[in-house]
């Protein structure tokens, strides 16, 4: 009983390989480390187990998943190896296209030859696009803004036609903003270039490496005119996996499942909240929205609470003292 986990060197890989292993599931990493840095499988192994295997390696390889598949007897496969970022997306599309679709394509067909029973994807909230309702169920429908986004739902749908031809059975997480980072800082989200997101820009203020943070907009139509996201715990989005491997889906295969707190907050909320986690000023400027951005979103999770039996139990302030203590850590060893 062996799960795959492709992109487990990276943010929300890296804390699902340590729950899997907390439920005692044998766990294979596969990541060709283009957006992770290799001293995380030292923190990894010190978290989990010296002998985890680790394999450098790129997803969208037959040979290779082939070899691993066969050679560790893996009845799962839960699949993060992805580009993320939806900026980058819109500049370089094919590279987005081919990453994320070709991949996903050579996971199914080997995982559909060898009769693997499960597959767990890693979606995106941004697979609902501007949406119209809120909050936003799996059954709202799928209008992607970027090719990021295009990539999630294509995947979705190529896993749950596969699933449908076969006796694969697929779970789609879509996940919404993931933050936070293991409770001993050990990992966290350690990508290559700056990440673009919110919290780590709020961090890097925090830290006095950037002076101020640039907030994009504050006249949308919302409490306060800022955007409102729906922030969850890293290590809360880690167990979700945990629950998507085990449960029973019935005649469910392909079954999509929000992944979130079902608690919208705004940005001037959450820089306030900082500054209490991390006790430091978080000085900010209105730099005016960003293209592309949508006002508001956040989840309704009750389809994961009913059937996964999951639910997010970590609050905002948990998120940030874990995120800031993580990246005092790395702050203090240079990297
Ligand atoms: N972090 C978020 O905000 C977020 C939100 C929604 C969905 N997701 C999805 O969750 C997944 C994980 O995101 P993350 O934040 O951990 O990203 P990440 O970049 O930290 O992790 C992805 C990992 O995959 C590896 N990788 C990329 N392409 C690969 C390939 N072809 N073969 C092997 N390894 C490869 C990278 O080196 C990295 O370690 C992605 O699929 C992403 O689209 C992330």
């Amino acid at each position: 009983m062996t799960t795959l986990i492709t992109g487990g060197a990276g943010y929300v890989g890296s804390h699902t390989v340590v729950a899997l292993q907390a439920a005692r599931r044998n766990v294979v990493v596969l990541d060709d480390f283009s957006n992770a840095r290799r001293d995380v499988i030292d923190e990894l192994r010190s978290l989990t187990a010296p002998d985890l295997i680790v394999v450098e390696g790129d997803a969208a390889d037959r040979p290779t998943v082939e070899h691993l598949c066969d050679e560790h007897d893996i009845d799962s496969i839960v699949h993060f190896a992805a580009c993320k970022s939806v900026p980058e997306s819109i500049a370089d599309p094919l590279r987005y296209y081919r990453n994320n679709v070709a991949s996903t394509l050579s996971l199914a067909e080997v995982a559909v030859e060898r009769g693997i029973e499960r597959f767990v994807f890693s979606s995106s909230a941004v697979v609902y696009g501007r949406p119209e309702a809120l909050p936003l169920t799996e059954e709202t429908p799928a209008a992607p803004l970027s090719p990021y986004g295009e990539t999630k739902l294509m995947c979705e749908r190529i896993l749950a036609d596969a699933a449908a031809a076969s006796d694969m059975s697929v779970v789609i997480l879509r996940y919404f903003n993931p933050v936070g980072a293991h409770p001993s800082g050990r990992i966290g989200e350690r990508p290559l270039a700056d990440a673009q997101n919110l919290v780590p820009a709020v961090m890097r203020v925090a830290e006095g490496a950037v002076e101020r943070l640039g907030v994009f907009g504050d006249d949308y139509d919302t409490s306060d005119g800022t955007a409102i996201r729906d922030f969850v715990h890293v290590a809360d989005l880690a167990e979700g996996h945990v629950a998507a491997i085990d449960i029973d889906l019935g005649e469910h295969t392909g079954r999509i499942f929000n992944l979130g707190t079902g608690v919208g907050t705004t940005v001037f909320e959450l820089i306030d909240a900082a500054v209490t986690a991390t006790g430091r000023p978080i000085p900010y400027e209105i730099v005016g929205r960003r293209p592309g951005d949508i006002a508001v979103s956040w989840a309704d999770c009750s389809r994961a609470h009913a059937e996964l039996g999951w639910r997010a139990g970590r609050d905002l302030a948990q998120m940030l003292t874990d995120h800031w203590n993580f990246a005092q850590r790395w702050r203090h060893l240079g990297a």
